[in-house]
């Protein structure tokens, strides 16, 4: 299984300039933190003479009058008066599965308890766990799962943060009886405008200053690639490009996922109509092609998809890795394992009335959410597909209205109106797809492209093949007959190639590469860019887990414990305190975490500091802390290496910031 593409950041990057606005890109609401603290001081100075009460989340004293909190905006209720802030800030505990924890992996509370330990021997126990359970039947009974935890729950579905490797990893779906897909971490993630983030800095040397690592420098200077190593555009005309399918629960995205590939012949008749065939035995004769993605029994059953499904086709120019996501927010994590590995997407739009309504919706539609991921992992180029278009009788002023929203809406993101392109199609009656449409009420009016050919015209980032291999895995194979484990997971970069010589770290192991797979066949080089499974030999399968990351044994990544971030707070947020304990993701590693220190409010707009140690930091505002984490992670400043530096804060179930790695800080 694979992961996200990062070297098309680059490009991102590239659109702003010094004047972007990017922290305020992603919301409707202009703010002005000047404003507000300038407002804040003098308030202070009133509650030390008058009544007051003390906001119970952010301690702050506010007047008698107010009803909510003035710093923070929570409610006075029932919280008046001085109260400590630990009987109404609840915690975050590892061991307390979040709710979409709890639906994505159907766990009771098993789900992370050894991290609890903090310790390396509880690491060593959660992979011998892992290796040791046994896997389950596709589709095995829920409770099996609950009492399992998470590692048999992500074989059950045949990867790691929600996605299914099957599709990808013949050996995954082929030989489930001997093989065990085993994770102990998965990704999550959200919104964008991490873009303008590298711009800002509170010193203007942060990033570089005293950035001292736990563990092995990663120096590239030295690095000279070998020349196999770099791409030979000779031997194949094809680039890859990881393409993420997102948007509202039941836009269509697997349908359209389904219908692509039995067009382009990568499903055949006869499984095309048994799918049809056991869908309609089941009252669900309309999911026929969503199946060919939809491959549990769960996910048949209750018609949505809940983890990334990965597929492959061939268009004209590129080997497509096709990565079908869940729309139904309560799989959001998992949809954002997939944007993770995107070099581009296609977000698909329910053109029916009231669906694109709710789907669009700012708090119960996905289509925002999943856009801002999309953006926060600097994806750029975006097909919208507007589908469904059967439904509305291949009306142009529907099309058209829904551009005209969704189309301002991405503006606002920073997506460029040149990387969008923006196709009406019915996945269902198949208009538009890989060909020009065939009913006159759209050939009518619509002679652009057809879905086949905009993904063509998607251009695919560089790769970073010369650097040093990086690849953060996000599933370990495991054969638990043979003792061999195969790493998956998306190259970031270098390339690597039978008999390479490895390392994983954090543990420090080194072996090599036995053989390698990339979409189900054998292949001789992987590169920046690819998915592969890499099968490893000399290394203890214990050691290798999702989270971990596949690097060249002389240049380790780094691995650290505390870490100065540069975050925003995302809309809807609840306020971060000095002490809040949260979820830190970066790549597919999570990791609990403490705020230690809050550095700085920062300007949204230039990067500057403008206040200094913050009491505490709510929705869109962006600011310098510190955080330590709970065990030791494999992460770089996001100048060094993007995919290893952009990270993201969670609580109870919620995004709650997204950034960067600006500081690796080694405690004395
Ligand atoms: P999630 O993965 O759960 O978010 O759903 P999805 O976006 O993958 O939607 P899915 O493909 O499962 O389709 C949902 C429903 O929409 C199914 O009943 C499909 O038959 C229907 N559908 C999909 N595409 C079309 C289309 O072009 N026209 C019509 N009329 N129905 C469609
Ligand atoms: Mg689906």
């Amino acid at each position: 299984m694979p992961r996200k593409g990062l070297s098309n950041f680059d490009d991102y990057d590239d659109g702003f300039d010094d004047d972007d606005d990017a922290f305020d890109c992603d919301y409707d609401v202009d703010i002005d933190e000047h404003e507000e603290e300038a407002a804040a001081e003098p308030k202070e100075e009133i509650a030390k003479t008058q009544g007051l009460w003390r906001c119970a989340i952010c301690t702050y004293d506010n007047v008698e009058t107010m009803f909510v909190c003035d710093i923070c905006g929570v409610l006075r209720h029932p919280v008046a008066g001085n109260q400590s802030i630990n009987k109404n800030t609840a915690p975050f505990k590892f061991d307390a599965p979040s709710p979409d924890d709890l639906v994505s992996y159907g766990l009771t509370s098993s789900k992370t308890g050894p991290k609890g330990s903090g310790d390396a021997s509880m690491r060593q126990k959660e992979k011998q766990d892992s290796v040791e359970q046994k896997p389950l039947k596709k589709g095995g009974d829920s409770s099996e799962i609950s009492s399992r935890g998470r590692h048999d729950k992500l074989d059950n579905k045949g990867g790691a943060g929600g996605i299914k490797s099957g599709k990808s990893l013949p050996k995954a779906k082929a030989d489930m009886s001997n093989e065990t897909s085993s994770s102990s971490k998965y990704v999550e993630t959200s919104e964008s405008l991490t873009g303008t983030m590298n711009k800002m800095s509170l010193t203007g040397e942060a990033e570089n200053s005293s950035d001292i690592k736990i563990r092995g420098p990663r120096s590239q200077s030295k690095h000279t690639p070998e020349e196999w190593m770099l791409l030979d555009k000779e031997s194949d005309a094809l680039s890859q490009l990881n393409l993420a399918i997102v948007g509202h629960v039941d836009s269509g995205k697997s349908t359209l996922s389904g219908r692509l590939l039995h067009l382009l012949g990568r499903i055949s008749q006869k499984q095309m109509h048994k799918y049809e065939k056991e869908a309609k035995l089941q009252g669900k004769g309309s999911f026929a092609y969503a199946w060919a993605l939809d491959e549990s029994a769960e996910e048949r059953e209750r018609g949505i998809t809940m983890t990334v499904a990965v597929a492959y086709f061939n268009s004209k120019r590129h080997h497509v890795v096709l990565l079908d996501s869940p729309g139904h927010k309560d799989f959001v994590p998992n949809m954002i394992a997939g944007a993770t590995q995107a070099d581009a997407a296609i977000l698909v739009i329910d053109a029916s009335v009231g669906a694109f309504e709710a789907g669009f919706d700012n708090l119960k539609g996905q289509t925002r959410e999943h856009a801002r991921v999309l953006r926060g992992f600097g994806v750029e180029q975006v097909i919208v597909a507007v589908n469904k278009m059967d439904i509305v009788g291949y009306s142009k002023e529907r099309f058209d209205l829904i551009k005209q929203h969704v189309g301002s809406f991405l503006q606002s993101c920073r997506f460029k109106d040149s990387s969008l392109t923006w196709i009406p199609l019915s996945a269902m009656e198949n208009q538009n797809l890989v060909a020009a449409p065939s009913d006159n009420r759209l050939s009518s009016w619509y002679q652009g492209p057809c879905l086949l050919d905009a993904v063509d015209s998607v251009k695919s980032p560089d790769r970073d093949v010369s650097k040093p291999l990086l690849m953060p895995i996000c599933d370990a194979v495991r054969s638990t007959s043979q003792g061999q484990v195969s790493a998956c997971g998306k190259l970031e970069a270098g390339a690597v190639r039978p008999g390479s010589k490895v390392m994983v770290m954090p543990s420090g192991d080194q072996g090599t590469i036995r053989s390698l797979e990339r979409d189900s066949q054998a292949c001789t080089i992987a590169r920046a860019g690819d998915n592969v499974a890499l099968a490893l030999q000399g290394i203890d399968a214990n050691q290798v887990m999702a989270g971990d990351v596949l690097c060249h044994p002389d240049f380790p990544v780094s691995v650290a414990t505390h870490l100065e971030l540069m975050v925003l707070v995302l809309e809807g947020a609840t306020p971060i305190l000095l002490g809040s304990q949260l979820e830190f993701h970066v790549h597919h590693a999570k990791e609990a975490a403490t705020v230690v220190k809050l550095v700085a409010m920062l300007d949204p707009k230039t990067g500057q500091p403008t206040k200094k140690s913050p009491r505490c930091l709510t929705a869109k505002q962006s600011a310098m802390l510190e955080v330590s984490l709970q065990n030791p992670v494999c992460v770089e400043t996001f100048s060094e290496s993007r995919a290893l530096g952009r990270v993201f804060l969670r609580s109870s179930g919620r995004t709650v910031a997204m950034g960067k790695v600006t500081r690796i800080i080694q405690d004395s």
